[in-house]
Order: structure tokens, then sequence, then C-alpha cells
């Protein structure tokens, strides 16, 4: 199994009384390409950062490749991540003052010194391939357009040869056409390096793409948690 959760339940550390999250068994195997949808403030986000190990959960295993994220600590998360998770943001969270190289270079160097040895000419070449042209390579990441600053973002999130990618609302600031466009990208992608895909929006127009979709609604029981 990819991604599996058992008795997960979840609450900010501010908010102890407010139960996030409560998600009895949910899992997904390799290769799926998983849709979960659901209303803003659902715990859409909160769930990709319990899964990418961003957070600790605060009851319950998430065990992702096989590997139970609660009995790693933060930097040890944070390496997991690196190696095994692309995690497209869904304001992308690039560093505006550098460049589309210098953002995928940054990812690079998170993952363990195996993979860290990926050169500049893979980076080139994943940003050739996600149609991004030579002449936007250097250009800070604020200068970008949204498409490209999106471009820079998969390949950010593709750079260390991850087995899952996550990505949140990804194409909520895009209109019909280029979310077409940007979807038939990431599918592509996911094709190509066979991945599993666990992707997340409000969007259920976005269904037709994925061979699953859950209902964040039916996955998470949070009505009548004390
Ligand atoms: N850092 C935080 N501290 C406290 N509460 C938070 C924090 N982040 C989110 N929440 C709360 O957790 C709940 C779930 O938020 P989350 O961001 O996961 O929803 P979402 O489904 O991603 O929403 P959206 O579709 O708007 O992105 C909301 O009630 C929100 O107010
Ligand atoms: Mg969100």
């Amino acid at each position: 199994m990819t991604i599996e959760l058992s008795n997960v339940r979840f609450h900010y550390p501010e908010r102890p009384k407010r139960w996030v999250l409560n998600i009895p068994s949910w899992s997904l195997s390799a290769g799926e390409k998983v849709f979960v949808h659901g209303p803003s403030g659902g715990g859409k986000s909160t769930l990709l950062n319990l899964l990418s190990g961003l957070m600790p959960a605060s009851e319950g295993s998430v065990t992702i490749l096989g590997q139970r994220l609660e009995q790693m600590n933060s930097r040890q998360r944070d390496r997991f991540r690196a190696n095994n998770i692309g995690y497209v943001f869904q304001q992308f969270n690039l560093i505006p003052y550098l460049n589309a190289l210098d953002n995928i270079r940054l990812a690079r160097q998170f993952a363990s010194r195996k993979k860290a040895g990926a050169n500049d000419n893979e980076i080139k070449a994943l940003l050739s391939a996600l149609n991004l042209s030579e002449k936007d390579w250097r250009l800070p990441a604020r200068n970008l357009s949204i498409g490209q600053q999106q471009r820079v973002a998969i390949a950010r999130a593709l750079i260390n040869k991850p087995q899952i990618l996550i990505a949140d609302e990804p194409t909520s600031s895009l209109d019909q056409a280029n979310r077409d466009v940007f979807m038939s990208l990431l599918m592509s992608v996911i094709a190509e390096n066979n991945m599993s895909l666990l992707l997340v929006s409000h969007d259920l127009s976005l269904s037709g793409y994925f061979n699953r979709v859950d209902d964040l609604k039916e996955i998470n029981h949070i009505e009548g948690l004390a």
C-alpha cells in the first residue's frame, strides 16, 4: 500500500477541542490516481500536510510506502518527504526571489545524497519537458506567469523522482482552457514516471481525470466528536 491511514485524528495544537480530521481508515494503492474533494475549510490541506509529514497526526498512524511517519522525528520526516513525495502546493510556494533553476536545486538538496546527485542537466531537461522555455529559467519566480510558476512547481515536485505526487487545488487560479492543459500535463507526467497521485480540490469537474473519486465527508467522520 502506498498510503495507509488508520484511526487518524487531528486538531491544531492551539485548538485542542476542535477536531479537523477523524479518519478511521483510508488508503491509496501504488499507481492509483485519486481525487479527494470537499468544501473550503473541510480539511483537505490539513490532510495533505499529515500525509506528507509536514505536521504529525494527533492520534493514529500514517503509513507511507510501508514506513510509519509517527515513528520518525521531524527531520526524518522532512528527509522522507524529500525522497518520496512530490508536493505541488496550492500557491506553489516557490521562493519568489530565486529563479526556476535555483528553486528546483533547493528541493534537490533536501533529498538523500544519492538522489541529490541529479545534476543541472536533469533539471533543465525537466523544465524543457514541461515546456518552460530556456529564456525563463533565470527569471525570479515572482516574475513568471501563474502558468509558468505552475510548471516550475511541478518540476520541483518531480526532481527527486518521488513515488507519490500530491497536489493541493493546483487548478484553482486557472481558467477552463488552462485547467485542461494543466491536468493533461500532470497526467502525462504521472504516467511517464509511474507515480501514484493524490489531488485535492473543491472542483468536482476534475473527476474525469482520476481512477477514484472520494468525498472527504465520507472519509472524515468528525460529527459528534467531543
Ligand atoms: N494553522 C491553523 N491553525 C488553526 N486552525 C487551522 C489552521 N489551518 C487550518 N485550520 C482550520 O482547519 C480547518 C480545515 O482547514 P484546511 O485548510 O485543511 O481546509 P481546506 O479543505 O484545505 O480548505 P480550502 O478549500 O479553503 O483550502 C478549518 O476549519 C481551518 O480554519
Ligand atoms: Mg486548502
